[in-house]
């Protein structure tokens, strides 16, 4: 079982649009059996993915709950499995960071290839413990100045985390306007970066209404209009990102400890 974190502190970065496009990439494209698990109390991830956002029975919540069956995860209106957001999951975070270690712990129970974590936009239990599964974590970014203010913490936590785990990182520039001399200027200070730069995929995601109407209408970018270049552009983010992750040999010790 392969794993992705989504997650950024700042809200509105694309997140939840991300997690859905990579789900959806790596079910579609590369056949791999795919779980998105909403972490994020908004439950947008959910409402998106299933059209619904609540859900009574069958919830996150219940992988905190000792004296739950792990939760069946419901099939999405896209081509991976969700499992849904609870509006009060904000409550593990005040909990030892340990019940969200051993909650995440019994996904590995569930018969996935690959698990994306969409997380909430704060530091957390649910923003920590999805990156110490390792994997890959995925950054979306704004390139605006509150964006690069944040960023640094996230990396300390990601530094700290990869030295004990394997965990690539990843920052993809999302909501991108081309000829923007502002966003210009701070990207360029971003990709000079030692803490950041080495990890920023080149290709960058443009700000564009396609994007909420594709979400909107249950779809993939690159199935709600074939001939946008912006939609491809997506395409080949998801790829790189999904590669990055599935590409890695699967014979490893936590397979063994979990059959
Ligand atoms: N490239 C883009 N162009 C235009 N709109 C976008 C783009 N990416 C995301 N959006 C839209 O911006 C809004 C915020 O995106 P999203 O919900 O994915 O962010 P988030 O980081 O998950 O937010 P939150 O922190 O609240 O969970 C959504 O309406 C989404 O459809
Ligand atoms: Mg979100």
């Amino acid at each position: 079982m392969k794993f992705i974190t989504v997650t950024n502190q700042k809200g509105g970065v694309g997140k939840t649009a991300l997690s859905l496009h990579i789900a959806e990439y790596a079910a579609r494209a590369k056949g791999a059996r795919t779980l998105l698990v909403d972490l994020d109390g908004q439950r947008n991830a959910t409402f998106l993915a299933t059209g619904r956002a609540r859900y009574e029975e069958g919830t996150v919540l219940d992988l905190w709950d000792d004296e739950s069956p792990v939760p069946r995860p419901i099939a999405s209106r896209m081509s991976f499995d969700v499992l849904p957001g609870n509006e009060f999951a904000a409550e593990v975070d005040k909990q030892p960071e340990e019940e969200t270690q051993i909650a995440l712990h019994r996904l590995h129970s569930l018969d996935y290839d690959l698990v994306v974590f969409d997380t909430p936009p704060a530091v957390g239990a649910r923003q920590v413990v999805p990156m110490q599964q390792g994997g890959l974590l995925v950054v979306p970014l704004e390139p605006e100045i509150q964006a690069i203010q944040g960023l640094a913490g996230l990396l300390q936590i990601w530094t700290n985390i990869s030295q004990e785990i394997p965990l690539a990182l990843r920052l993809v520039v999302n909501k991108r306007i081309k000829n923007s001399t502002h966003q210009e200027a701070i990207l360029d200070t971003l990709r000079r970066s030692p803490a950041a730069g080495p990890h920023m995929l080149p290709e960058e995601l443009t700000a564009r209404t396609l994007v909420p109407n594709a979400l909107k209408d249950g779809k993939p970018v690159w199935d709600y209009d074939r001939s946008d270049p912006a939609a491809a552009m997506w395409a080949v983010v998801c790829k790189k990102l999904t590669e990055q992750v599935l590409a890695v040999d699967d014979t490893g010790t936590q397979e063994e400890t979990h059959g």
